[in-house]
């Protein structure tokens, strides 16, 4: 793996961080790839690896923060992808594509009757808040306190707060964003997650006016901390007690199994927001649930009780992506993908007791949140260990190692044992870097 030196005041990337400063603001279009003092710019990605623009190779654990679940261009995405932009990129009517996604991810999944397609998560969750709404006909959702679950204002409502705010039996709704409408911080309640009493207590007091509870059963934005079975059968019962939607955000947990994260607990949600892996690396969200609630959509010849339009919604380039990025996607190779995540994880723990750091991991499949300190830490915005951990984070880069700011790293299914173990070995250095500074 090269050897760069993080910041470079001399390296192309810097360079192009000033000139792109002056069109773009942070110089880039999206708050996950800021890096301080300056974000590299990459040219190319193949399989594992990704080059920056300077030429330094790094392992990419990240990939795309998890929607790249093969690596960067897969022969059979890349094949796929070149045939159907011959044939045409985006059609003002439905393409057989499509069909064959939605019947892919139907056939995969208990409970998925019907899909609809748009272009990110963050849309998924918007429409599936407005498919709980249009069929309850109430306005409020309730979301746990410090979830992510992409950038719509309703769904940032708590997110980030820090921990003298987290209140841990009455969260107060609060605003993420500038400018955030005080109605939008009314008609979200939030709930304390996993904290089943709490959670019965506020939604009995709120049930009859939500329209749905939004939920990730993969915990983004909290480390990836899991629900507790109690706290999904709290959910499950309060669905029944006050005719609430139970909305699911699977933008990044359906990764974790064959049929996605719900089937694990046991309960179907009545909606569930997919997005990343579906779209096999190219733009998309989807909806996804029975005819009964996908029928919403459904107007027929007259306007339906949500419409819903996109310029780019299932596109055929995503779709063809997404459909041999789903086949390629088999129980076996997700197996695979979390067995390597685990031998990972132990080899993280052995370097870390190694070179005397402190180190918590959280995991779910082939996913895991790396924490420089004794615990896992309740609030993503401000860790016992953010000094540490950007530290770590720079130091992996300039140990060839490519994971996200935050610890996440997220596999593909073509890593294999050896790249574990060299990416095991920039760690270590990475983590003797760290300690060596910490003295
Ligand atoms: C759980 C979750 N929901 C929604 C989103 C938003 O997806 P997108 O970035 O495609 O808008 C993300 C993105 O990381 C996510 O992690």
């Amino acid at each position: 793996m090269s050897r760069q030196d993080y910041p470079d005041y001399e390296s192309k990337s810097y360079e192009l961080y000033l000139r792109g400063r002056n069109v773009l603001p942070n110089a880039g279009s999206r708050s996950s790839i800021q890096l301080s003092p300056y974000t590299l710019f990459l040219k190319s990605g193949q399989g594992k690896k990704v080059v920056d623009v300077d030429g330094n190779e790094l392992i990419d654990f990240n990939n795309n923060y998890t929607s790249l679940i093969h690596g960067h261009c897969h022969p059979y995405v890349v094949e796929a992808v070149n045939d159907q932009i011959r044939k045409g990129t985006a059609f003002a009517f439905g393409s057989e594509i499509e069909i064959k996604l939605a019947e892919l991810l139907c056939d995969r999944v208990p409970g998925f009757e019907q899909i609809r397609f748009m272009n990110s998560g963050t849309e998924a969750v918007m429409n599936g808040i407005k498919v709980a709404r249009a069929i309850t006909g109430r306005a409020k959702i309730a979301k746990c306190e410090n979830a992510y679950h992409g950038s719509y204002d309703a769904s940032e409502v708590s997110l980030a707060v820090e921990p003298t705010d987290l209140s841990r039996g009455d969260p107060v709704s609060k605003a993420y964003s500038a400018g955030t409408p005080q109605g939008v911080l009314n008609d979200v309640v939030v709930i304390p997650f996993n904290d089943v009493p709490n959670c019965r207590r506020i939604l009995n007091e709120h049930g009859p006016e939500l329209a749905g509870v939004l939920f990730d059963p993969f915990g983004s934005g909290m480390g990836r901390l899991q629900p507790t079975q109690e706290f999904i059968d709290l959910l499950d019962a309060m669905r029944d007690a006050h005719g609430l939607l139970l909305i699911a955000d699977e933008v990044i947990a359906f990764r974790a199994d064959y049929r996605g994260c719900m089937d694990h607990f046991g309960v179907k949600a009545d909606i569930t927001c997919l997005g990343k892996i579906i779209g096999g690396g190219f733009p998309v969200g989807a909806v996804a649930g029975s005819r009964n609630i996908m029928g919403v959509f459904d107007g027929g010849s007259e306007k339906a009780r949500l419409p819903h339009g996109g310029t780019f919604n299932a596109n055929p380039v995503t779709m063809v992506a997404g459909e041999i990025s789903l086949r390629e996607l088999t129980a076996g190779r997700i197996e695979q993908m979390n067995r390597l995540r685990q031998m990972l994880q132990s080899g993280l723990n052995d370097i870390a007791q190694k070179n005397s750091l402190p180190l918590a991991i959280n995991h779910y499949g082939s996913c895991l949140n790396i924490f420089l300190s004794e615990s896992i830490p309740d609030s993503p915005i401000v860790r016992a260990d953010e000094e540490l951990m950007d530290r770590f984070h720079v130091a992996c880069l300039n140990h060839g190692l490519f994971i996200a700011p935050r610890g996440m790293v997220a596999l593909s299914t073509v890593i294999t044992e050896e790249d574990i173990a060299a990416a095991l070995e920039s760690a270590d250095a990475a983590m003797r870097d760290v300690a060596a500074e910490s003295g």
